[in-house]
């Protein structure tokens, strides 16, 4: 068998005839920035977080940005945020000229741990992001709580969590703003970069639709510096077909995290493996399929030579990145994190994996830990 981490031409298999229809349409209208599709999903995609606004811009990293100084977070403030996160994050916090501070995870989440962040807090200290990694919604109620103790503003980095759960509502109205990536591999992904800003609060929302375009209200009268950060209309015809099969296919990434972690028990009474849990109150939506597993790297060689993709999310955590070499960080500082990334190793996850593919993978899972005793 060959079975890569993702394979997204099985997805497109299944909406070709509407994507076709609303692209066909989109072409034809004349209108291709900021049109009625991206007004419509806009509207669509709040309504489904139960948020009041959303925002469409042009990747994940950009609604973090424009997110931040939004919330006016810049120079001199301190944001505080995961070691254990995709670089877009820390990016984001960069590119407004606040500094990162990193606060360690939690083990049983990989999410950022309250107790960490409340040891990280000083005067300069404006806000956190929190990642609902993997699709994991991180501890809200806690998260929330230490926002409003010392008034910092709390950004929800949802890349990874469209349509994930935190007792019974969806991610990104818990804190000021949520921001989403459409990246193609994510759980709503466009064909090609994109991305969106949730929020209840008016002035915030007001504030990112000026920053998405120059810094403008109104054409070409400029208020402020801002990008040229815009979903596009294409993406946005698309995306309204995506969004009516998100939850569905949300489920079935369920259900296959639940037959990998059934097949998995053995070995992890064994020792040899530990499946991602989902967290209590929480609504996982498994963008990723993370085991932690004993001798990881000689087990990704194996499944390459079974015909079966896995990867690393992510191998080093950003702490030890050569890029924040600046900070002075070295090895020790988040060892929950560092451990974390030493063991993790994506298994392929999404909506329409076969059973049998499953039993496949497992067993050669199996097999090399028998091959190994
Ligand atoms: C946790 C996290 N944050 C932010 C991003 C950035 O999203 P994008 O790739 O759309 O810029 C990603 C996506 O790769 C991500 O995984």
């Amino acid at each position: 068998m060959n079975i890569p981490i993702l394979d997204l031409k099985r997805q497109f298999r299944q909406i070709k005839s509407e994507v076709d229809k609303n692209v066909r349409e989109v072409l034809a209208s004349g209108s291709y920035i900021l049109g009625k599709n991206v007004s419509a999903f806009e509207e669509e995609f709040a309504e489904y977080c139960r948020g009041k606004y959303a925002i469409g811009v042009a990747s994940g990293t950009d609604a973090l940005k424009i997110a931040l100084r939004a919330c006016g977070i810049g120079k001199e403030d301190e944001v505080i945020t995961t070691p254990f996160t995709f670089v877009a994050t820390t990016e984001a916090i960069h590119s407004v000229g606040a500094r990162i501070v990193f606060a360690d995870i939690d083990m049983d989440s990989y999410t950022i741990d309250p107790q960490e962040i409340e040891k990280k807090i000083t005067k300069k200290t404006k806000a956190i992001i929190c990642v609902h990694l993997y699709g994991q919604p991180c501890d809200m109620r806690t998260l929330r709580g230490l926002s409003r103790k010392y008034n910092l503003k709390l950004i929800e980095d949802c890349a990874q969590a469209a349509g994930a759960e935190y007792k019974g509502k969806r991610v990104a109205v818990f804190g000021d703003v949520g921001c989403f990536s459409f990246f193609p591999s994510k759980n709503l992904g466009a064909f090609g970069d994109g991305g969106i800003i949730v929020t209840n609060n008016k002035q915030i929302a007001e504030n990112a639709r000026v920053f998405r375009v120059y810094g403008s209200r109104n054409k070409y009268e400029h208020i402020v510096h801002g990008l040229n950060s815009r979903l596009d209309e294409l993406q946005a015809a698309i995306l309204r077909v995506k969004l009516r099969y998100l939850d569905q296919w949300n489920e079935a990434r369920r259900k296959n995290t639940a037959c990998y972690n059934k097949k998995f028990c053995a070995l992890e009474e064994r020792g040899l493996v530990i499946t991602p849990k989902e967290q209590k109150g929480t609504k996982h939506v498994y963008h990723l399929y993370v085991l932690r597993a004993k001798q990881r790297d000689a087990l990704m060689d194996f499944l390459k030579t079974r015909g079966v993709g896995t990867a690393y999310h992510y191998p080093i955590p950003l702490h030890l990145q050569e890029v924040y070499k600046c900070m002075e960080h070295q090895e020790g500082d988040f060892p929950k994190s560092e451990l974390a990334a030493g063991e993790i190793l994506s298994l392929p996850l999404f909506p329409e994996l076969k059973k049998k593919e499953i039993d496949y993978i497992a067993d050669c899972v199996y097999q090399f830990y028998r091959n190994r005793k």
